[in-house]
């Protein structure tokens, strides 16, 4: 039988520009719930539903690698996303002493699948169970200038990353 996430009793985890991020725990096993809000992003001409398609197809790209969270299902009319959890967002005390060979592997994945990340921030890097994981792929080109990539900031990032 497959999970209906519709019942699920979903909690506001975090507010955003682009979106409204809600966690389930079902089972044992924690759900997120990504809802793009409908309107036009402030100073861009890129909608949310193009964003909501970008993190789809990256995260369809990426589902066979244990640093993304799992795409578990989608609600195109909706612009809602189911995933997996990956975590709290990474900080200076909660960060893996083996941190750059993490880095090293995520953005090896990210380059050969010809993403183009675009959106290096502290808060769209978490961890869990000691594992780094990469999240919100919305701002992302696929298969295309990849010149505009800021993937390789990975490393900086974490290390600079606050409490
Ligand atoms: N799969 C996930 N597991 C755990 N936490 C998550 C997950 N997805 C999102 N979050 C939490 O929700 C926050 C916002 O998520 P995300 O960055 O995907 O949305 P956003 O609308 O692009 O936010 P922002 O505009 O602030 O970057 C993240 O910083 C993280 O704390
Ligand atoms: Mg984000």
């Amino acid at each position: 039988m497959t999970l209906d996430f519709n019942k699920l009793s979903w909690k506001l985890l975090s507010s955003g520009d682009s979106s409204l991020i809600y966690k389930a725990i079902h089972n044992g096993h924690i759900f997120i719930k990504k809802q793009y809000r409908k309107q036009i992003i402030n100073n861009s001409s890129r909608i949310k539903e193009d964003m909501f398609i970008t993190e789809i197809q990256c995260l369809q790209l990426l589902k066979n690698y244990k640093y993304f969270p799992l795409l578990l299902d989608y609600d195109k009319k909706d612009l809602i996303i189911y995933m997996t959890y990956s975590g709290k967002i990474i900080h200076k005390f909660n960060k893996p002493k083996n941190y750059i060979s993490q880095c090293d592997e995520i953005i090896k994945i990210i380059k050969q699948n010809k993403i183009c990340y675009r959106d290096m921030k502290q808060h769209n890097i978490t961890i869990l169970n000691g594992r780094i994981y990469l999240i919100d792929f919305g701002m992302c080109f696929i298969d295309k200038n990849m010149h505009l990539c800021d993937i390789d900031k990975l490393y900086e990032t974490i290390e600079n990353a606050q409490y």
